[in-house]
């Protein structure tokens, strides 16, 4: 790699927020110590934060330890990395005050820019407008739009259009973390460089798909923000369709950034419009009550700091169709929670039983084929198969075998996902990014939902913490004669 192709400047906006120090901070240090930095790269957290920039570097230094993985940290490697690291101080609210990140950003005036916007999108157009009446974007200037943007389809167009009125579309990175972890991408490789799933990934041979994100953490101290979106904003109408999307999609003719966007976007704009009976049917919207996570009791949702009266739905179920060829028929069923039993993150792709079993009246049961591709806690793709028990037995006895494809037992460490998207960033590769129409048809589609609950048409229900989520959403999926792969 050419590394004079990765020199630039990295500016972090909302640099002393918590996604910053959780995530961005502990992936920019693996990658500059993996050697993906220029030596010149400069990371300039812009902050209004009184400070420093000694107090910074300490801060900085601190998170790291307590937020990097498997504890990575090593005195030596910040030492070289604590070296790129700057510190401007900016008032994002006063558009007119950004001197102070000109003086820096002028130093070299053409260099790229990565511009990380980690702020409420609330700011996001201001701090574009503000960068443009600088003069701080150039032609090979980016801009990062961290998810939400906005809270349905409304707020974020209006979003979209503030930005392009400063950065093209080419220049805007709409990023969405489940796009950077490995198997998320690993889907892609299995569908479309394995022949034997072609024939078999359509409604004549696959029964039902069920997405599952679920969380045992509550919302971590992001109670302002998380009361305001929601199981629905925060994860369902981004991670989840996503997710969606590449399991459902079409094979793209490249695997450049706008034909598997294009495929995307088929999908979403593919999603059956669901009316308010549909919805009453097919969805299930839940808050968790209090209980007990990892053995000790926890607070219920509402018992939070500010959300007494709190409608916000913190567990969300909903049975998705899809009206095309390929899926026509076959549910999609999907579901996120927080403070639930355990951290399960997994796409099961149920199959249909065999046409006629022989072995049926010589008492062996045949269990329908599964494909199941874990995300978390544990990476790996298994592939359930019947297979005979060894033995002379008279009837021949069957048994459940799993093929198992876990490609990283043998690596030391798996890069996190804002690693892989910061780096794609950085060499301007958008294909794991979410385009403006991708957005919108996510949000049309979930907005419907929005709007119906917001008018009460779905109760809410409750499920305690630490607990699988609400009977409603077990109930969901046995009505359609199914159940989740957890029952
Ligand atoms: C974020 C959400 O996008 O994803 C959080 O805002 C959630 O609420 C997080 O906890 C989950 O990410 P991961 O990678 O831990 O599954």
């Amino acid at each position: 790699m050419n590394k004079h192709e990765n020199l630039c400047d990295i500016i972090i906006f909302g640099g002393h927020g918590d996604l910053a120090f959780r995530k961005l901070m502990p992936a920019l240090y693996h990658l500059c110590h993996d050697g993906y930095f220029h030596q010149d790269t400069r990371i300039i957290t812009v902050t209004r934060a009184d400070m420093e920039l000694e107090e910074h570097l300490c801060l900085v230094e601190t998170k790291l330890k307590e937020f990097l993985i498997i504890d990575k940290y090593d005195a030596e490697k910040f030492n070289i990395f604590k070296k790129k690291l700057h510190l401007v101080r900016v008032d994002l609210s006063d558009e007119e005050k950004y001197s102070s990140l000109a003086d820096v950003l002028s130093q070299y005036p053409e260099r790229d820019r990565v511009n990380y916007l980690s702020t409420s999108p609330s700011f996001f157009g201001s701090i574009c407008k503000a960068l443009s009446r600088y003069e701080l974007i150039l032609p090979s200037s980016r801009v990062v739009l961290e998810k939400p943007i906005g809270r349905d389809l409304k707020s974020s167009r209006a979003i979209n259009i503030e930005v392009l009125q400063y950065f093209q579309e080419s220049q805007i990175y709409r990023i969405d973390h489940y796009l950077g972890k490995d198997t998320v991408q690993n889907i892609l490789a299995l569908r479309f460089s394995n022949r034997i799933f072609m024939p078999l990934w359509d409604a004549n041979n696959i029964d039902h798909i069920q997405i599952t994100v679920a969380e045992s953490v509550g919302v971590e101290g992001r109670w302002g923000y998380y009361d305001e979106y929601g199981a629905m904003r925060d994860m369902i109408q981004n991670h989840l369709m996503q997710l969606l999307c590449l399991i459902a999609m079409e094979p793209p003719c490249s695997l450049d950034a706008d034909s598997v966007r294009d495929e995307k976007v088929k999908v979403l704009r593919s999603l059956r419009p669901m009316t308010p009976a549909d919805i009453q049917q097919k969805t299930v919207r839940a808050q968790y009550t209090k209980g007990s996570s990892n053995g000790e009791s926890v607070p219920g949702y509402r018992e939070g700091e500010g959300v007494k009266n709190s409608t916000t739905e913190t567990f969300a179920a909903i049975r998705v169709d899809i009206d095309n060829w390929r899926w026509n028929g076959v549910p999609f069923y999907i579901r996120s929670g927080k403070r639930m039993q355990k951290r399960n993150s997994e796409i099961v792709i149920q199959f249909k039983g065999v046409p006629h079993s022989i072995f049926a009246n010589k008492g062996a049961c045949i269990s329908k084929n599964k494909l199941v591709i874990s995300l978390q806690p544990r990476e790996s793709i298994e592939l359930k198969l019947m297979n005979k028990i060894p033995g002379l037995s008279e009837v021949m006895r069957l048994q459940q075998v799993e093929l198992e494809l876990n490609s990283s037992e043998n690596i030391s460490r798996k890069p996190e996902a804002y690693e892989r998207l910061l780096l794609d960033v950085i060499h301007s590769n958008p294909t794991l990014f979410m385009r403006l129409d991708e957005v919108e048809a996510a949000w049309r589609w979930a907005d419907s939902i929005l709007e119906a609950w917001q008018e009460d048409i779905v109760p809410m229900k409750h499920y305690s913490a630490g607990n699988d989520g609400p009977s409603a959403a077990i109930e969901l999926i046995a009505s359609d004669g199914r159940s989740w792969n957890d029952e």
